[in-house]
C-alpha cells in the first residue's frame, strides 16, 4: 500500500461513497485524495495505470530517434519515435542495473545508450550492444541472451497528437475509450492538425494536485471573477455544461469571439465545419488527465502530469488547421492566440494552488456542489471515486504489459 494503511484506505472508501450521491447531497473527494503520498501511489497504480492516461504529445519527439522522458507520479517512462515514424513508450529504465536511461529530451540517433555501462537499445527497445559484458574486449557472454533483456514497452497510442498509455495492458481498446468524444466531435478532420510551433507551447508547474486542474477546467462558473478578460468575449451566460458520466466532463461556449489584435486576419477553419461551430468552443477533460479545447480554427491540448500529491506539470500545446495556418503569414496571430491562452491558464494558478492549500484544513470535508453550476465537476469526482473504489476492490498491481 506504499505507506498507506488498510485502515486509512477503509476510511477513505467510506468518504468516497458520499461522492456518488445525487449532486445536491454529494460531497467531493476527501482532502487526503489531494495531499497523501500513499494515496497518490495508490491512485497511480489502481486508477491511472488501468485506463488510457495521457503522458505527452507527438510534438515532443518530432523526428525518428527523438526520445523524451516523462514521469507519472514518479514512474519513469520514455517516448521514442522509431525509424518507422511510430511513437513507442517504454519504461525508462535500463535492463542491466536499473539506471534511468533518458534524462532529458534529445535525439538518440539509432540507439538509446545507457549512460552507466553503455548497454544500447534500438528504437524498438531491442538490446543491441552490451560492451565488455564478457570481460576485456568480449561484448557477449555465455548464458546471456540479449533477446531477453530488451526494454519493457508500454501499450500506447496517439490521438490528436496526444500520447496515451495503458500501463496495465488490460484496458479496453483505445478506440472504445475515445469513441464517445470522437463521436461528439465527428466531422472534424484531425489529419489537418498542425502544431503552431515554439510559440504555441508553454508549460506550467503548479503547486497543486492534478485533479484540481481537471476540476477547474471542467467549470465555467469562475469566469467572471478569475477571467474577466475571457468573460468579456466568451461570457459565462453563453456557456453550457458538458458531462458524459464515465467518459468526459467540461463546458462549452456558444459565443467564443476573441479579438487577437488584427481583426482583418483570421485563422483557416476546419473544412465542412459542423453546424453551429462558427464561434463556438468546447473544453473537455477526457478522463482522467487529457484536456482538449476545440474551436473552429484551433485545438489546444493540455496534459496534466502528476509529479507528487501537490505538484503538477501542465503541458499546453496549440494546433491549427492545415499548413498555411502554421506558416509565417499567421505567426503574429498565433503568438497572440498563445499569449491569450497563457494568460487564462496563469489566471487559474491562484485558484488551483489556493484550493490545494485549503485542503490542509480539517474545516473542509469535501465541500459541496452547486446543482446548477458544478455538474461537470461532480461528474469527474464520481468517475474518480468509482475508479478508486473499483481499484480497491480488485487490488493487485497492474502487470507490466510488454508489447510485441
Ligand atoms: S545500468 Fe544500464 S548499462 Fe548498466
Ligand atoms: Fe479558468
Amino acid at each position: 500500500m506504499d505507506g498507506w494503511s488498510q485502515g486509512a484506505l477503509d476510511e477513505t472508501l467510506e468518504k468516497l461513497a458520499r461522492v456518488g450521491r445525487p449532486i445536491a447531497e454529494a460531497t467531493g473527494l476527501p482532502n487526503e485524495a489531494y495531499r497523501s503520498a500513499g494515496f497518490a501511489a495508490f491512485e497511480r497504480d489502481q486508477v491511472l495505470a488501468r485506463t488510457w492516461t495521457a503522458v505527452g504529445v507527438g510534438r515532443q519527439v518530432p523526428a525518428p530517434g527523438d526520445a523524451c522522458p516523462v514521469s507519472l507520479q514518479g514512474l519513469p517512462l520514455v517516448m521514442v519515435r522509431g525509424q518507422d515514424g511510430r511513437i513507442r513508450v517504454f519504461h525508462n529504465v535500463c535492463s542491466h542495473r536499473g539506471m534511468v536511461l533518458v534524462e532529458e529530451a534529445k535525439s538518440c540517433g539509432r540507439l538509446i545508450r545507457c549512460p552507466y555501462h553503455a548497454w544500447s537499445y534500438d528504437l524498438e527497445g531491442g538490446l543491441q550492444a552490451t560492451p565488455k559484458i564478457g570481460g576485456g574486449e568480449r561484448h557477449s557472454c555465455p548464458g546471456f541472451d540479449k533477446a531477453k533483456h530488451g526494454l519493457k514497452e508500454v501499450r500506447s497510442t496517439l490521438w490528436c497528437d496526444t500520447v496515451f498509455v495503458d500501463l496495465s495492458g488490460r484496458a479496453a481498446p483505445f478506440e472504445t475509450f475515445v469513441a464517445p468524444l470522437a463521436e461528439r466531435w465527428r466531422g472534424f478532420d484531425w489529419s489537418l492538425l498542425r502544431h503552431g510551433g515554439a510559440e504555441s507551447h508553454f508549460e506550467l508547474t503548479l503547486a497543486c494536485n492534478w485533479k484540481l486542474a481537471v476540476e477547474n477546467f471542467c467549470e465555467a462558473y469562475h469566469l467572471p471573477w478569475i477571467h474577466p478578460g475571457l468573460n468579456s468575449y466568451s461570457r459565462l451566460e453563453d456557456h453550457y455544461d458538458i458531462a458524459l458520466p464515465g467518459h468526459y466532463a467540461g463546458q462549452g461556449s456558444h459565443a467564443y469571439r476573441p479579438s487577437l489584435g488584427d481583426d482583418q486576419q483570421a485563422f483557416p477553419q476546419f473544412p465542412d465545419l459542423p453546424e453551429g461551430w462558427d464561434g463556438k468552443g468546447e473544453y473537455i477533460a477526457l478522463l482522467p488527465n487529457a484536456l482538449f479545447g476545440l474551436h473552429a480554427d484551433h485545438l489546444f491540448v493540455v496534459i496534466l502530469l502528476p509529479e507528487g500529491p501537490d505538484r503538477t506539470r501542465e503541458l499546453f500545446e496549440i494546433y491549427y488547421v492545415g499548413d498555411a495556418a502554421v506558416g509565417p503569414a499567421f505567426a503574429a496571430l498565433r503568438a497572440a492566440n498563445a499569449e491569450q491562452w497563457r494568460v487564462v491558464f496563469e489566471e487559474d494558478r491562484g485558484v488551483v494552488e489556493g484550493m490545494q492549500r485549503g485542503r490542509a484544513s480539517p474545516g473542509f470535508t469535501g465541500g459541496a456542489f452547486s446543482p446548477a453550476m458544478d455538474g461537470p465537476t461532480h461528474c469527474f469526482h464520481q468517475w474518480m471515486a468509482g475508479a478508486l473504489i473499483e481499484g480497491a476492490a480488485t487490488k493487485g498491481r497492474p502487470e507490466l504489459a510488454v508489447v510485441g
